[in-house]
């Protein structure tokens, strides 16, 4: 990325308009988190409710200190572990921090991406940039800049094209802004490692009522109706399914030749996985098929990120015989 593109995209950030950037997770479309006008657009072009707050990013934990009301010695521990990288955490909120990017609730969450990109552009900036998934509310995040192209085109002046995110799936977030440090959002820093590292346990979601937007049920969705499937049955229901069908499978096609069969075969190992998921999601919701039927993957820690995301995408339910 050349040092031009940065400084006019920091110059379209401080005068108030959007940007779309890469970060290791997925893209994000960042507005200036300082400047009220033009976060309530990053809510407008997403098409976003506006109670679901935004992940403010920094260049460096150094900056924590600007945006939150005090730093509890949990984050300081794991922002020194995992920043920059893909963790999230919600902490009590400074009092200047504006109410359209917190929902109006009293936490906020930060994240120090590591993209390198990411970097440069919040280092050109210098303050904090607001920053949800670059995709309209509830569908597939861009883990491409044509993806962010495809869903925005013509309403982004700027979309920093960073490659393919490495991650692929988004941040871990970790609500540190109580006394027990709870996980809102699986991401693929397990919640196994965030505890090894914290020397405590990390609740896990469910008990109290969350604002995370990843946290409803349909989210993440491709627009052609799409079903988790069991391994066992995955043959028998790519074989029932009438008219075109889709598949993604951590195996090889058990049948050729057959053209109202798109099977596409996915690592067998999460990080990988993770790294293609919406890429995959992406290329075969292109294709505009009657249905896409997703292979269950294993209910194993390491799969956890991966599997709420497919839950997430195949929400939609079908009577099946
Ligand atoms: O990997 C990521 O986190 C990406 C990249 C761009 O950094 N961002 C991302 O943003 O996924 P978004 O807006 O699509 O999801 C952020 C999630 C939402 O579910 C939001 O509700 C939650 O973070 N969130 C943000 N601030 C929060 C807070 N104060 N309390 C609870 N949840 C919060
Ligand atoms: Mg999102």
């Amino acid at each position: 990325m050349d040092s031009e593109s940065i400084k006019a995209a920091a110059a379209i950030l401080a005068g108030g308009g959007l940007v779309a950037f890469p970060t290791e997770t997925v893209y994000g479309l960042g507005a200036n988190a300082a400047n009220e006008q033009a976060v309530r657009r990053i809510f407008e072009i997403k098409e976003r409710p506006a109670d679901h707050p935004l992940i403010v990013h920094l260049a460096d934990k150094s900056q924590l200190r600007d945006w939150v009301q005090e730093i509890p010695p949990a984050a300081e521990i794991l922002g020194t572990a995992f920043w920059p990288g893909p963790l999230t955490l919600v902490l009590p909120r400074a009092k200047h921090v504006l109410d359209i990017v917190t929902g109006g609730q009293a936490s906020i969450g930060v994240r120090v991406p590591s993209h390198p990109v990411a970097q440069a552009l919040l280092r050109a900036f210098g303050g904090g940039i607001a920053a949800p998934s670059a995709n309209k509310f509830g569908r597939v995040s861009p883990t491409l800049a044509a993806h962010v192209k495809a869903e925005f085109g013509a309403n982004l002046a700027l979309i920093l094209d960073g490659g393919q995110s490495e991650v692929g799936i988004e941040s871990t977030i970790l609500d540190l802004s109580s006394e027990q440090p709870v996980l809102l959002r699986p991401g693929m820093i397990g919640i196994e490692r965030v505890s090894a590292v914290l020397g405590r346990d990390v609740q896990l979601p469910g008990i109290r009522a969350t604002r995370a937007s990843g946290m409803l049920a349909s989210h993440y969705a491709p627009r052609t109706p799409t079903y988790l499937c069991c391994p066992a049955d995955l043959d028998e229901w790519a074989g029932r399914e009438i008219g075109h069908v889709a598949v993604i499978a951590r195996r090889a096609s058990p049948v050729s030749n057959l053209s109202a069969l798109r099977w596409l075969e996915a690592s067998d190992e999460p990080t990988a996985y993770a790294h293609d998921l919406y890429a995959n999601l992406r290329f075969l919701d292109a294709l505009a098929c009657d249905s896409i039927l997703i292979e269950d993957v294993p209910r194993t820690s390491e799969w956890s990120a991966v599997r709420d995301r497919l839950v997430r995408a195949t929400s939609i339910e079908k009577a099946r015989a």
